[in-house]
């Protein structure tokens, strides 16, 4: 890493690769891989279920350009959130914004690993440890289900998540059509503000929906480089 790269990291990356037990955790999704791989392999799961991780310094940035303008505090909410990297980037680098941070995932074993990391280590170490070191600050909630996104009922509190939402986010590559179709119609009926923006990788959301384009970013993931679709609601 150069210097100047160095410079750009953000204050809490140390704190989050410590949640995540390794010094490449920033980079490397091998953990949630082989989770993901296993559990596919033993329920005979499709390709849309194929893992892949947004990196922290990809939220950083994304985060900091979509939230740019934004006053407002509300929640993050990740569809398909595998180990939580995304829930927990969110609430260490944004934590002014963020009042929750959100995951739904499908796959058991992922979903306990993300557990595990708000348990052992966001609850009782990270958490405390920040809110000790800045007194006015109140670090996001973190709420974790494990659903079928594809659903017709959502839970109430994933339905309160969104409808209170500032960002929406689907790591969405593998996503087909009819996965983006279901979580747009939905997002755009319980969304409550007009400011909130949904966030896609790889795929925009249908044109049919009230889901609008407003950016385009090409930005590194786990696997790679790839465009990343930020959305407004249409007025
Ligand atoms: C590319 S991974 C992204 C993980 C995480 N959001 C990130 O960016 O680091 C996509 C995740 O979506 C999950 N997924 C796929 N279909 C889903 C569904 N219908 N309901 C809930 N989760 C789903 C997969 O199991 C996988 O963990």
């Amino acid at each position: 890493m150069t210097k100047e790269e160095l410079h750009l990291r953000p204050r809490h990356c140390n704190m989050y690769e410590s949640m995540y037990g390794s010094d490449d955790a920033e980079s490397s999704d091998e953990v949630g891989t082989n989770l993901s791989k296993a559990e596919r392999e033993r329920r005979d799961l499709g390709t849309e279920f194929v893992y892949g991780e947004v990196t922290y310094r990809t939220m950083a940035r994304l985060l900091s350009h979509v939230l740019r303008k934004s006053n407002r505090r509300g929640s993050f909410v990740d569809f398909g959130s595998g180990t939580g990297k995304a829930v927990f980037s969110a609430a260490l680098l944004k934590p002014s914004k963020f009042t929750c941070s959100a995951g739904a995932e499908y796959m058991e074993s992922l979903h306990d690993h993300a557990c595990e990391i708000r348990d052992k280590h966001y609850k009782t170490r990270v958490k405390p440890l920040i809110e000790h070191r800045y007194p006015d600050l109140k670090m996001p909630s973190i709420y974790l289900e494990r659903s079928d996104f594809r659903a017709h009922r959502w839970s109430e509190k994933l339905s309160d998540a969104v409808s209170d939402a500032s960002v929406l986010f689907a790591h969405s590559t593998m996503f087909d059509k009819s996965m983006l179709s279901h979580l747009a119609k939905i997002t755009q009926d319980l969304v409550s503000n007009e400011d909130t923006v949904f966030i896609t990788v790889s795929h925009e959301l249908p044109s049919s929906s009230r889901w609008k384009i407003v950016d385009e970013l090409f930005l590194d993931m786990s696997w790679g480089g790839c465009v990343v679709y930020v959305h407004r609601l249409k007025k």
